[in-house]
C-alpha cells in the first residue's frame, strides 16, 4: 500500500507491469519436486501479485503463462499448466470480490474447447469490473501476434501508405490496453522471449534472480520504487 501514494508527481508510476513468470522449473528442480509441482507454486504466486497490485491501484497487469513456443515441452507438463488454467478459471470468486477484471490475449483457438468457453465466461462476467485488469497471455507469441495483424491488414485491404504505427497497435490482442511501460523478469534471464516484443519498445525493464514461486509484493515494492527513479525520455532530451 502507499507506494502510489507516496510518490511525488513528477516521479514516473507504472500504468501497466507485464511479468514473464520465469523459474517454476528451477524451482521444482532445486526440491526434487516434477516441474508441474513449480508451475502450481508460479500459479500461487500470480494470484498473490495480481491482489497487491490491485490493492497499490495499478491499473493494468499482463502476464506470460504460456508462449507459442511452451507446445514443445513434454505432454505432461503442457497438460499440467492447462489444468491450472482450467482450475483458475473455473475459480474466480476470489478475484470477482477484489473488482478485477481478466482478460486474455493470445491465438486461443488451439485451446480445448471448455478452456474457451471458461476463458468466454470469465471475460464477461468480469467485464464491469473498475478495478485492475489482469491479461493472461495463453499460447501468446510476439512475432505471431505482428504476424496475424499484418494478415488482418492486408485483409482489410488498405493501401501502404494508409499503414501506420496506429494501425498496427490497433490489430494486436492488446488493441485497447495501454502498451507496458514496465517489463519485469525474474529467474535470473536476461531476455524478451518473445513477450510484447512491439509493445514493449520504450518499456522499462528489471530483472531478479528470485524464481517465480518465490516473487513476494516485497520483491515487486523493490522494483516499483526503482521505476520511480528511472528518467524515461522516449527517445527526447
Ligand atoms: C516459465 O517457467 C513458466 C511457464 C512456461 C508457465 C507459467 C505458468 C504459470 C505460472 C501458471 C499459470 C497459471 C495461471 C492461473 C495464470 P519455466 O518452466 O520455464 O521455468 P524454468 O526456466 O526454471 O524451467
Amino acid at each position: 500500500m502507499g507506494l502510489f501514494t507516496k510518490t511525488p508527481k513528477t516521479r514516473p508510476v507504472p500504468t501497466h507491469i507485464a511479468i514473464i513468470m520465469d523459474g517454476n522449473g528451477r524451482w521444482a528442480k532445486k526440491r526434487a519436486l516434477p516441474r508441474t509441482a513449480g508451475h502450481i507454486a508460479g500459479a500461487k504466486t500470480f494470484k498473490e501479485i495480481a491482489k497487491y497490485c490491485n490493492k497499490i491501484g495499478l491499473k493494468y497487469l499482463t502476464v506470460y503463462a504460456f508462449s507459442t513456443e511452451n507446445w514443445k515441452r513434454p505432454k505432461d507438463e503442457v497438460e499440467g499448466i492447462m489444468n491450472l488454467l482450467r482450475d483458475y478459471l473455473k475459480d474466480t470468486e476470489n478475484f470477482k470480490e477484489d473488482n478485477i477484471r481478466l482478460k486474455f490475449i493470445g491465438n486461443l483457438e488451439p485451446l480445448a474447447d471448455d478452456i474457451k468457453e471458461l476463458i468466454k465466461h470469465n471475460e464477461e462476467t468480469s467485464a464491469d469490473a473498475t478495478g485492475l485488469q489482469v491479461q493472461i497471455a495463453i499460447n501468446y507469441g510476439g512475432r505471431d501476434e505482428i504476424t496475424n495483424a499484418v494478415k488482418k491488414i492486408v485483409a482489410s485491404g488498405v493501401s501502404p501508405d494508409e499503414i501506420t504505427e496506429d494501425l498496427i497497435s490497433q490489430n494486436l490482442y492488446t488493441c485497447d490496453i495501454p502498451d507496458p511501460d514496465f517489463i519485469i523478469r525474474p529467474s535470473g534471464e536476461y531476455r524478451l522471449s518473445n513477450y510484447l516484443i512491439w509493445q514493449s519498445a520504450y518499456a522499462e525493464y528489471w530483472f531478479s534472480d528470485v524464481l517465480w514461486p518465490d516473487f513476494k509484493p516485497k520483491h515487486l515494492e523493490l522494483a516499483i520504487d526503482e521505476f520511480h527513479h528511472r528518467n524515461r525520455r522516449f527517445g527526447g532530451v
